[in-house]
């Protein structure tokens, strides 16, 4: 490695030293880690066979022999860049389409709305 290069690579790493630093810092403010445990805590909820179950019927990355009922949850963001229409289809999916058989999971009291949010935060990583 001729000088000016080793020069150049330790200005590299420096600036990537300080743009992790300033993410870390970013990463403890309050509300990304109050939204980081919203995801790990929908996650948990989608999984749950006592509350979301989704892994029942949809394929979720990491679902150990997930059902193959719907459609598997994936590109949710994308898809539903509205969160309050992922709320009306976890609250009750038969508003939009009477035939489904996905549960009421809010309407019958599966899940409160701040677990309706928090699942919501977990979808839109997939
Ligand atoms: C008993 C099976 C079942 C369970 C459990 C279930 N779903 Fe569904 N879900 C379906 C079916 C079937 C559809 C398609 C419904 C329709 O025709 O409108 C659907 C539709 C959806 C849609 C809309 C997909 C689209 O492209 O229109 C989303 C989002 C969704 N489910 C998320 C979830 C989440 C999140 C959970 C857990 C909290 C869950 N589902 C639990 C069966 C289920």
């Amino acid at each position: 490695m001729t000088k000016h290069r080793f020069a150049f690579a330790l200005l590299a790493a420096a600036a990537l030293s300080l743009s992790l630093s300033a993410y870390a810092a970013n990463v403890k403010t309050g509300t990304a880690s109050t939204y980081s445990a919203d995801v790990k805590a929908g996650r948990a909820l989608a999984f749950n066979k006592k509350k979301g179950n989704c892994i029942a019927c949809h394929v979720i990355k990491g679902a150990v022999m997930p059902g193959h009922v719907a459609r598997p949850l994936v590109g949710i963001k994308k898809a539903f860049p509205n969160r309050s229409t992922l709320e009306r289809i976890l609250y009750d999916e038969s508003l939009r389409d009477p035939m489904a058989p996905m549960p009421r999971l809010g309407k019958n009291h599966v899940l409160t709305h701040s677990e309706i949010e928090k699942i919501i935060d977990f979808l839109y990583t997939l």
